[in-house]
């Protein structure tokens, strides 16, 4: 029994389409349920990412907003609030986590440089790129097997990293990276245990550990849950500890953080915060507002402080791992164990006939907008694997998953239901489902602007 910890003041409608406006829809939107239109959506589990919705005491920090251009009241809030949560001396506010990404790597990143991760995500990818360096992804070997109960699926190899390291490529290493939780490998956690080794090997080496701690919360809350180091601790010290184990963070405060908008980079070097500081100024705005206005700060700092209660994290975990058993039940593989912020559809089980080049995610995608108006997200081939590039043939994901993201405390369990309904006739026709091909496609970020067509 799991129930909200918070009641409702404030509701939105949402469109019921018949499914033939849901068939024609998709059509029109090139199979790209990115370029669907929101008020088509029934119920929207593309991300969780600035699609929360605010407390009462966030509406009315906006009210509070100081809009000054410099040194704003809220801007001071802001930044204490990061201080106390992540130990770093440095705080620059940035108007989503990919302008830290971008900042972060245009300062530090040569051409040829590595990154090395539990696993990037999206965004990140392009924005190494952009810089000129190559991501490497080293998830730990128990990832693999997607429905072991392994708890911290979400850290790394270090036998392959510490293989990198003292590699011929070894001294191109510009930085190791954790995302936490693993947003595209499944939501899974990183212990701080290991975190702490990882950082260990980083100072052996003089590379910096930085953290992607967008869902450093979730996070938290899974340790406290899973590693018997850390049970009964409060997850906001498992939050603040693992802060303190790395030289520097980028956080898009778009998730955890209960923002529609924000983030931040936190630096604990001074001579690398200067030039950050400088490319902020010219490319987001100056150092005490980032791109963003006081009113979002303000917001954001109190975000901040709710974004750790235990209550709440508790609920979320116990509504995702529901909503996992519900929709195993019913015959959908689902990855083990499911993480906070998303439960993860293995598309290439349920649809075997489908090779990755035929996007089984992408398809499994369309079929819940089709079945019920239900929007989510491919996590496979589409969004990373790899184009072809002249005679270098296109390369597959490592996965072909599908995320249904939850986003906070917007859909209640009866909304999941009428998902696990849809999931259920989905999974009786799945040997029916059509594979797709690509149309049109950028260079970067291709899921988000591609469009598709069902193969016949
Ligand atoms: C792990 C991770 N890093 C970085 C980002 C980028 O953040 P933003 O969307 O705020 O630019 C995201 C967004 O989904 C994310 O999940």
């Amino acid at each position: 029994m799991f129930v909200e910890p918070y009641k409702i003041k404030m509701v939105e409608p949402i469109p019921f389409l018949s499914a033939e406006d849901r068939q024609r829809l998709l059509r029109e939107a090139g199979h790209n349920l990115f370029r669907v239109e929101a008020r088509h959506v029934t119920i929207d589990l593309l991300t969780d990412s600035g699609t929360g919705a605010m407390s009462a005491a966030q509406w009315g920090a906006l009210l509070a907003g100081d809009e000054s251009y410099a040194g704003a009241t809220s801007w001071s809030f802001f930044e204490a609030a990061v201080k106390e949560l992540t130990g770093h001396s440095h705080v620059l506010p940035v108007h989503q986590g990919r302008a830290a990404e971008r900042i972060l790597f245009g300062t530090l990143l040569e051409h040829g440089s590595l990154t090395v991760a539990n696993g990037h995500f999206d965004t990140t990818i392009a924005n190494v790129l952009l810089a000129g360096g190559k991501p490497v992804d080293l998830p730990c070997l128990e990832s693999a097997d997607t429905s072991s109960s392994f708890p911290f699926k979400g850290n790394l190899d270090l036998v392959a990293l510490r293989e990198v390291l003292t590699g011929a490529d070894g001294s191109r290493v510009a930085m190791v990276i954790l995302t936490i939780t693993d947003n595209a490998g499944g939501g899974h956690p990183v212990s701080p245990g290991h975190a702490a080794e990882v950082r260990a090997l980083c100072d052996e080496f003089d590379v910096p550990l930085f953290l992607d701690a967008a869902r450093f919360a979730e996070n938290a809350h899974l340790v406290t849950v899973r590693d018997p180091a850390h049970s009964g601790e409060l997850p906001r010290g498992v939050a603040k500890e693992l802060f303190r184990l790395a030289h520097g963070a980028w956080c898009s405060m778009k998730k955890d953080a209960f923002g529609n908008i924000g983030g931040f980079l936190s630096l604990t070097d001074d001579a690398l915060a200067h030039e950050c500081r400088n490319l902020l100024i010219a490319t987001e705005g100056f150092s005490t507002y980032g791109g963003l206005a006081g009113r979002d700060l303000e917001a954001l700092a109190q975000g901040l402080q709710e974004a750790t209660d235990p209550a709440y994290l508790a609920h979320r975990a116990d509504t995702a791992s529901w909503f996992a058993d519900e929709l195993a039940a019913i015959g959908m593989p689902v990855l083990r164990p499911a993480g906070c912020h998303a439960v993860f559809l293995d598309a290439g089980a349920l649809l075997p006939h489908l090779s990755p080049q035929q996007l089984p995610g992408v398809a499994l995608a369309g079929e819940f907008y089709l079945q019920a108006g239900i929007r989510c997200a491919e996590m496979g081939t589409l969004t990373f694997g790899r184009m072809q590039r002249g005679a270098e043939p296109a390369r597959a994901a490592r996965r072909e998953l599908l995320r249904l993201a939850l986003p906070r405390r917007v859909y209640t369990r009866s909304h999941l239901e009428y998902v696990v309904e849809a999931a259920a006739a989905i999974v009786r026709r799945a040997h029916e489902v059509p594979g797709y091909r690509i149309l049109s496609q950028p260079l970067h970020l291709r899921h988000f602007t591609a469009t598709l067509e069902p193969l016949a």
